[in-house]
């Protein structure tokens, strides 16, 4: 049986743990002779690369790991890459929520003008590393879980579109999980349908193995105040819990469809704006490194002391799976049904070809495939065209240092109220970001 070889771009992340058990738990289906650690991060890529060293030894896992801060390194041969990266670490998440918030809008990572900033920092890293990617490793598979997705999916649709790249996401598995739950099933005995971009999606239908459809059931549930059965996926602190619970808020809005949890965002920026500042000075950013962040390295740092890994439980969530479950399609070439990020081609009937949406496909070792069609309601439509043209917007502003873009793109994200609002956060951001956005002109 062929051995798979992994890099980790980004491999200092404190997700890499998580990721790595992930890849140890499938090796039956995917055994693996290596996996190669990539970040610019080096003091942590050593405590990680370390960590990870004495995990193989103790549990005898016929792997070996190895770390480097070069990609042609890393890159040379490997079946896989996957990427995590965050330019500019939680510190600049932080900076992004704080200056949002400050200016009374919403401070969130990848909505709004948090995601924005984040993307503005990250699209020409992820272009540079998938050239890499297509130069020393052309056969391999690129699956990113890296933020802003749509935004760095569409930014590489259109500069390495001869990439083999995969975008994935939890949230949409996530809220499967939690509505299944809710529903009493477990997320495997139901069929979802759902149409949307990434952070942006509506589940349209829920149905059981006999064909029922149950989401008037849970609509119903929503709508008479029963709260969902929320599953622990490794991030449920209170901002996140209130999260979940606005779902229902947007079904008593358009109860047609069960609205992704992002898109709370988007219903009611003004309200949670006006909410986020009672804690400008601890945001989600903040629950992070002071949570997972801090969590993971102090266990890191407490292996590596003791020389073992006997004696330490990592409780990890499941957030590794769902990239590893994808990985192990392509490379068994087993076809299974995903939420995949795509270019649309045909997909939306009433929508343009060449927009990546988020939707239910086929993974196999030929990637990602859309064979279904559907036509977008045009309440739907119209706000995944404004969206997608704010994505578009934010790519060309950041390939051209266009200010112009930049702004244009901002004015038309749901989030912020006016043309003024939009300038305002974004002079704002330029300033807060000066070490990493691309010069706009
Ligand atoms: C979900 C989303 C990810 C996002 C993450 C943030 O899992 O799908 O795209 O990065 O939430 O979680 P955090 O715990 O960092 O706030
Ligand atoms: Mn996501």
């Amino acid at each position: 049986m062929k051995k798979y070889s992994i890099a980790i771009v980004g491999g200092a992340s404190s997700y890499t743990p998580g990721i790595v058990r992930s890849i140890m738990n499938a090796y039956d289906k995917m055994p693996i002779k290596e996996i190669i650690l990539q970040d610019i991060d080096e003091e942590k890529l050593d405590i990680m690369g370390e960590y990870l060293e004495i995990l193989f030894r103790d549990e005898n896992f016929p792997a070996d790991v190895k770390w480097t801060t070069s990609r042609k390194k890393a890159f040379k041969g490997v079946d896989f890459i996957f990427t995590q990266i965050r330019t500019g670490g939680l510190e600049m998440r932080e900076q992004d929520e704080k200056v949002s918030i400050n200016c009374g809008l919403i401070g969130q990572e990848t909505c709004g003008p948090g995601g924005f900033a984040f993307a503005m920092r990250s699209i020409k890293p992820i272009i540079e590393i998938t050239k890499d990617a297509v130069e020393y490793a052309k056969d391999a598979w690129i699956i990113n879980y890296s933020n802003p997705l749509p935004i760095l999916a569409e930014a590489v649709r259109r500069e390495v579109p001869e990439s083999k790249s995969l975008f994935i996401c939890d949230m949409p598995i996530v809220q499967q999980m939690t509505m299944a739950a809710t529903l009493g099933y477990k997320e495997d005995d139901l069929v979802f349908e759902y149409f949307g971009l990434n952070h942006f999606g509506w589940f349209t239908s829920i149905k059981n193995k006999e064909g029922e459809e149950l989401l008037p059931k849970l609509r119903d549930l929503l709508l008479s105040g029963y709260k969902l059965k929320l599953v622990d996926f490794g991030h449920l602190d209170k901002s996140w819990i209130e999260t979940f619970e606005n779902i229902a808020k947007g079904v008593k809005m358009f109860p047609e469809y069960i609205p992704l949890t992002y898109l709370q965002y988007y219903y009611f920026p003004d309200s949670i704006a006006e909410k986020e500042k009672e804690h400008i000075n601890y945001t989600r950013a903040n629950e992070v490194m002071d949570g997972r962040r801090k969590k993971v390295f102090e266990e890191c740092y407490k292996v590596i002391e003791a020389g073992t890994i006997k004696g330490f439980d990592h409780k990890l969530d499941a957030h590794g799976d769902f990239i590893v479950d994808q990985a192990v399609a392509i490379a068994t070439d087993t076809p299974k049904r995903f939420m995949v990020n795509v270019v649309n081609n045909k997909a939306f009937t009433n929508m343009d070809e060449d927009i990546v949406i988020e939707t239910f496909g086929t993974i196999d070792a030929k990637g990602a495939c859309v064979n279904t069609y559907r036509k977008i309601p045009s309440f739907y439509r119209a706000l995944m065209i404004n969206q997608n043209t704010y994505e578009k917007l934010t790519v060309e502003a950041a390939l051209e240092g266009s200010y112009d873009k930049a702004l244009k793109a901002l004015s038309l994200n749901k989030t912020i109220p006016s043309v003024s609002k939009a300038k305002e956060v974004l002079d704002a951001l330029i300033v807060a970001n000066k070490e990493y956005f691309p010069e706009l002109k």
